[in-house]
């Protein structure tokens, strides 16, 4: 078959992309695209070479495993090559793989019990371990898969590798392999260090952990916090090692190598899947970087049969993650306004698949976050989506900028309203000076205003808001109390029917808590907690209107600046103006006498999360009785968390906590705790 002119060339290109992205990754530890850009790039390249295999050179990356080491360190060679492994990017391919695997065996069809080892495919740099009677002789990447680098010397600054090994039973000659990570609080730290001092930071903790790898001088690994789990062995002389995988793993365990606690033995396709659900779930929680998993035939004599292809075994493959980076290009660059005056640029996008759902908008936090990443309208952008969490724009692939791009500048005057923007000295973020001037900062409080934590008017939704403040009907919250059903059907995508329901939620809302009332006003630093704690130390409304700094600064959570944004809300005339026409309205709330918070007793201090339904109270007031004996209540579980309350029907967050090891109670130890107060 003869080559079209277009397809050798198409093949030249993508070899020498991938080259440079081979030699970024590998060479620099400075990768330039993200990962599933890459995999996607090699598996144009290989679909190409399949169609036209007489275009396939023994230089093409399809045929190797890594990059050629650098020389400044001694090279290693591989006795036993240091493999690679295929990828299955869904569960259709983790079943064609498992097809493949009992085909090849001559298993009957689906052999639901053949059985695989599970790991975590851990993100980071792959090393082999080579001991000798014992003593741990020679430290070394994986390079090419045949030749690695001599890295001996900062391999043995890493204190979870034992520089002797222990117990009984090694052989004279066992050569491991694993992948050296970095943590990812280590990884935080490092970077929030490097930040404050100014020097270059790692993209992500695999770059962190094969960065600093590779330093000439070993002090500087030593001070790196990395860690090790083995995975596999190499080469192994004067010894016998047991003939499952897992066996494998469990023995080097027991000479002192540390594998990765989360390893388990499944059967089937099935049981691989449900491993890949279960830490899929559980990966956010754990301490370290996973971007996948790895199935491994757990029998080595049938690890045998299957043998190998050029660069991979036959008996594993790696089960990936959705990609949580991605590429994708700026179509425009806006400045949004909150609902405090803040200035945030947002990134409009070309929609892009990434962390499991379509995203279009990614914030860059303030100015100077924008200006650090010198990010353009045009530009080619990796967007990172990790968890729950909002996208980030990780940074600009510079060598695809486009030519006549500009760098962006913080507006003078508030897109929005025209008034000026303004930035105190030492804060990040700009503000519109138009205070409820602007229509923005008018529609976000009342927005705040109405939203389900605060005075919680079901069915009022952004759209109408925005109308709102647009046609100057609603200029303060207490305006909101005057609408009638007639007027809000004449508005845009209302019926007479949710008119009338918006009307209703209006009214219902009308009675509140003291709380929830605070917290809706939207005064600067005052957030539920914040709001609960006032409400619960002051009872009435007017004792907080009438405290001074000082009085304030006793309630638990409130702190001078707290204390002052309070005194200025209540101090301008405005606000007092509006309060009293919302109550002149009818929102009322119990009032309640002042509680002080307790200072003593076992709660002080101490931080908890509520989930799940309680059966003997809800979670509002066993909100108010946490704080009032001195303890806090938060919305998410971290290390920072001392107690997660369940209820019926708990949900992730009691596994988080337990994953990361915080105390759980039940009703009934919450309460005995509270008895004990
Ligand atoms: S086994 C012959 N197990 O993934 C099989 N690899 O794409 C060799 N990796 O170079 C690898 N976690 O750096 C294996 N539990 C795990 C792994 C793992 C991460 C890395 C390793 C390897 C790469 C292959």
């Amino acid at each position: 078959m003869t080559v079209p002119a277009a397809i050798a060339k198409e093949l030249d290109s993508l070899k020498d992309q991938i080259r440079h992205h081979n030699y970024r990754y590998h060479v620099l530890d400075d990768p330039e695209i993200p990962d599933a850009e890459y995999d996607r790039l090699m598996r144009q390249l290989q679909a190409l070479e399949q169609q036209y295999p007489q275009l396939v050179t023994a230089d093409s990356p399809t045929q190797r495993v890594g990059d050629a080491p650098i020389s400044a360190f001694g090279t290693v060679q591989h006795q036993v090559p240091m493999l690679s492994l295929d990828n299955a990017f869904s569960s259709e391919e983790l079943f064609e793989f498992h097809r493949r695997v009992t085909e090849r065996l001559e298993l009957e069809e689906g052999a639901s019990s053949l059985r695989y080892t599970a790991e975590p495919k851990l993100d980071g740099a792959a090393v082999s371990l080579l001991y000798e009677g014992g003593k741990l002789v020679r430290g070394a990447t994986r390079g090419d898969g045949s030749t690695g680098e001599d890295i001996t010397h900062n391999i043995r600054t890493i204190e979870a590798i034992p520089l002797s090994l222990i117990g009984k039973g090694y052989p004279a000659v066992l050569e491991v392999r694993g992948e050296v990570f970095m943590p990812k609080a280590g990884f935080e730290a490092y970077n929030a260090k490097a930040r404050a001092d100014g020097q270059k930071t790692f993209v992500n903790p695999r770059n962190a952990a094969a960065g600093s790898l590779r330093q000439l001088d070993p002090r500087l690994t030593a001070e790196r916090p990395l860690d090790i789990y083995v995975y596999s062995v190499g080469r192994v002389e004067g010894g016998i090692l047991p003939d499952h995988h897992s066996e494998i793993l469990d023995r080097l365990q027991d000479w002192g190598l540390k594998a990765c606690p989360e390893r388990k033995v499944v059967e089937g396709a099935e049981g691989c899947l449900a491993f890949y659900e279960d830490i899929g779930a559980r990966r956010d929680a754990l301490k370290y970087e996973i971007d996948g998993v790895v199935y491994k035939v757990d029998d080595l004599r049938q690890q045998r049969e299957l043998g190998f292809v050029s660069r991979a075994p036959r008996w594993a493959i790696a089960h990936k993650f959705p990609a949580q980076e991605e590429l994708t290009v700026v179509e425009g660059i806006e400045f949004q306004v909150g609902r405090t005056g803040a200035i945030t640029p947002v990134a409009r996008l070309e929609p892009v698949f990434v962390g499991g759902v379509t995203v279009s908008n990614a914030t860059l936090h303030n100015i100077d976050e924008l200006h650090r990443k010198d990010v353009r309208v045009g530009d080619t952008i990796t967007i990172r989506r990790a968890g729950d969490v909002i996208p980030e724009v990780v940074g600009v692939i510079a060598s695809r900028r486009p030519k006549g791009t500009r760098p962006v500048q913080l507006p003078k005057d508030c897109p929005v309203c025209g008034s000026a923007v303004v930035r105190e000295d030492g804060e990040a973020v700009a503000r519109c000076s138009g205070g409820l001037f602007c229509a923005a900062q008018r529609a976000e409080a009342l927005k705040h205003f109405v939203s389900r934590k605060a005075l919680d008017v079901e069915g009022f939704g952004a759209k109408l808001i925005e109308q709102l403040v647009a046609n100057n009907r609603v200029k303060t919250a207490a305006d909101l109390f005057t609408l009638t059903a007639s007027e809000l059907a004449e508005l845009d995508r209302m019926g007479e029917k949710s008119a009338e329901n918006v009307v209703q939620s209006i009214e219902a809302s009308k009675g509140t808590t003291l709380a929830r009332f605070l917290y809706a006003l939207g005064i600067r630093e005052v957030g539920e907690a914040t709001a609960l704690s006032l409400a619960t130390h002051f009872g009435k409304l007017e004792n907080i209107i009438l405290a001074s700094e000082e009085d304030l600064l006793s309630v638990a959570d409130v702190g001078p600046v707290v204390a002052l944004r309070i005194r200025s809300f209540f101090d301008e005339p405005h606000n007092s103006d509006v309060i009293s026409r919302l109550i002149e309205a009818g929102v009322s709330w119990p009032e309640t006498e002042p509680q002080s918070v307790a200072k003593v007793g076992p709660l002080v201090g101490k931080v908890f999360v509520l989930t799940g339904t309680l059966s003997g109270m809800t979670r509002d007031e066993a909100k108010q009785l946490i704080q009032s004996h001195g303890g806090k209540v938060t919305g998410s579980v971290s290390k920072k968390t001392d107690y997660v309350v369940f209820g019926d029907k708990a949900g992730s967050k009691l596994k988080k906590a337990q994953s990361l090891g915080v105390g759980t109670l039940n009703e009934e130890e919450f309460e005995a705790l509270l008895a004990g107060c």
